[in-house]
């Protein structure tokens, strides 16, 4: 589990705690604001939720979450880490240890097999060993039901196959934390739903906090938590549901 140091008053006992974030993008003529003075509290092991209109910033928001993009102004901690002052290394360490990001379009590498491809978060850490990251790469592929497809590459799995790939890649490194960037939108109705049942799964077999980006209302209401990102502003629903 993550190691913090209650007895700091600085440290946030919250898994994500994000205070005043504040993203723009400077565009030729003007500055584009996409949020401003936005404050978010996630606690370990929550299942949570972002929806909001196209356009309304909620990927932008979750690559901040996830330390892949930083925003102008702000404060974040994740994982008790202060992320804003971190430069791009020192993020990326923190990424490796504690985050696993999940993409609406999968992005898996077309010429690395199934296998490869989740081994592949691995091979970045120090003190790589080949034998044991196959091993955990194979129990996680049949965790998401594909240790038949293990030596198949990308281009001939169905799109829910690549999508478990990519979660399977997304748990390889134990992370504490997973983003979802609309993991089910390219998917069908019934391959939607085992995906989510297995993001769920995962959320409360291994206590993974779960943050996802969705459009599906449905999706939405059976997360713990649930904010609307509108007009910049993040409101929580009230009505709280967990599945
Ligand atoms: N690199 C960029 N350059 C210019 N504008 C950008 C850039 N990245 C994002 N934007 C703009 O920022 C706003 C928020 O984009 P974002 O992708 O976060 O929205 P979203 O809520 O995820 O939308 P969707 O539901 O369609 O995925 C949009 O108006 C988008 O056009
Ligand atoms: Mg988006």
């Amino acid at each position: 589990m993550v190691q913090q140091d209650f007895t700091s008053p600085i440290m946030p006992q919250a898994i994500i705690s994000a205070q005043q974030l504040t993203q723009s993008i400077q565009l030729q003529q003007q500055t584009l604001s996409i949020f401003s003075a936005l404050n978010l509290e996630i606690f370990a092991g929550e299942q949570v939720a972002i929806t909001g209109r196209s356009g309304s910033g909620k990927s932008t928001l979750l690559g901040i979450l996830a330390t892949l993009d930083q925003a102008v102004t702000g404060q974040l901690y994740v994982c008790g880490e202060p992320i804003h002052a971190l430069n791009e290394e020192q993020r990326a360490a923190v990424r490796l240890k504690y985050i696993g990001f999940v993409f609406q379009s999968f992005q898996l590498l077309p010429h690395l097999t199934a296998l490869e491809n989740v081994m592949l978060p691995l091979r970045l850490q120090p003190g790589f060993h080949y034998a044991k990251a196959e091993q955990q790469a194979r129990a996680l592929l049949a965790r998401v039901g594909l240790e038949r497809q293990s030596a198949q590459t990308p281009r001939v799995l169905s799109g829910g196959e690549q999508q478990r790939v990519a979660i399977a890649r997304a748990l390889i490194s134990e992370p504490e934390i997973i983003f979802a960037d609309e993991p089910t939108g390219n998917l069908d109705g019934h391959t939607a739903e085992e995906i989510e049942q297995l993001l769920f799964d995962l959320n409360r077999e291994r206590g993974t906090t779960l943050v996802l980006v969705t459009h599906d209302p449905q999706l939405a209401a059976r997360c713990q938590r649930h904010f609307e990102l509108r007009d910049g502003q993040l409101t929580e629903h009230a009505e709280t549901a967990g599945v």
